[in-house]
């Protein structure tokens, strides 16, 4: 079992860029297409984490829908079973949820009660849909709520990628994601106003690395993976190309060193026609495999710290 589990935001200070959708659909992919090789020979299956942080709860929703998973937690009698009421049906004592990270009391609180287990290797912490869960009881600590929890529960021991999906607005949930993150991936439409996203998130970086507390990035702070263009699509939108060569000659990209992936997240109208209906491994379509494949390989290359760590495709 690996003992260094990589964390990693999908941020931008813009929605509709496809946070969300690469959020989901790089967890499945690494979750299942992907393993770790072994200097024995032996290799084992990835576990990754999603953690849905935007209160619109987009992540939740759509992988919930797509693997039919309740997202209650059942309450148990001393004996572990279930317990039921008097009409046979079962108590819910606890919605599965991220909100139960910011309820004062964490007695009581167990695992099963923020970590949904959606398969063997891919788990999620579920969203609040359309709830201030924050607002309600914000204090000091609160941006620290999220790394205090992965840090206690020892997640980056438990977990190969833990995926964070970030809302488009700065607030406590954006310091709250730095906090708890290796490295933030910034996924970009091509349009007249990616840099505009772009440069004010990093602005907001500089600020929450600036105002943080603790001495908490003293050593080593988020680094930026890089822009992942997404919904690319040159051949009936040419001028996608005019924004994508004017993003890299921007002050917010050469004066922070910020690179674009290779890879892209090309359109695909599959995506935007139904796009919680089926996850891409689902639906069997070559191209959009290779694409999320190879959108993979190099997270997985740009995040490899230890280089005697080998993390492939599977055979
Ligand atoms: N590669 C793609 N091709 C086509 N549609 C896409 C693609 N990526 C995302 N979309 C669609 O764009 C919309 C916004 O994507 P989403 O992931 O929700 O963005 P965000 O989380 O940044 O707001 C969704 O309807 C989604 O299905
Ligand atoms: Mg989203």
């Amino acid at each position: 079992m690996s003992m260094r589990g990589t964390v990693i935001s999908l941020i931008n200070m813009k929605g509709g860029v496809g946070k969300t959708t690469l959020c989901r659909e790089i967890g499945l992919f690494l979750s299942e297409k992907f393993c770790r090789l072994n200097d024995d020979g032996t290799s084992d299956e990835l576990k990754v984490l999603l953690i849905d942080i935007d209160p619109q709860s987009n992540l939740t929703q759509s992988l919930l829908e797509n693997l039919g998973k309740e997202s209650v937690v059942y309450k148990y009698d001393e004996n572990g079973e279930i317990k039921k009421d008097s009409k046979g049906k079962p108590i819910v004592e606890y919605k599965c949820s991220i909100d139960n990270l910011f309820k004062g009391d964490m007695s009581g609180l167990q695992e099963k009660h923020i970590i949904l287990e959606l398969s063997d290797n891919l788990h999620l912490i579920p969203g609040e849909l359309e709830t201030v869960f924050l607002q309600r009881q914000q204090n000091s600590q609160t941006p620290f709520v999220l790394r205090n929890y992965i840090i206690e529960k020892k997640l980056k021991e438990k977990y190969d990628f833990i995926l964070l999906d970030c809302p488009p607005t700065y607030s406590v949930y954006t310091e709250m994601s730095f906090y708890a993150s290796d490295y933030y991936l910034v996924p970009a439409v091509p349009d007249a106003y990616s840099s505009l996203g772009v440069d004010l998130l990093e602005r907001v970086v500089k600020d929450i690395v600036h105002g943080q507390r603790f001495g908490i990035f003293e050593h080593a702070r988020p680094k930026n993976i890089g822009v992942i263009w997404s919904r690319v699509d040159l051949k009936y939108k040419p001028r996608q190309q005019v924004h994508m060569d004017a993003l890299l000659i921007s002050e917010t990209i050469t004066q922070n060193g910020i690179k674009t992936l290779d890879s892209s997240f090309e359109e695909s109208n599959k995506l935007s026609t139904s796009p919680f209906e089926k996850t891409i491994i689902d639906r069997n379509d070559s191209k959009l495999n290779e694409i999320l494949t190879n959108i993979c390989k190099e997270l997985i290359s740009e995040t490899e710290v230890d280089v005697n760590e080998v993390i492939v495709e599977k055979e």
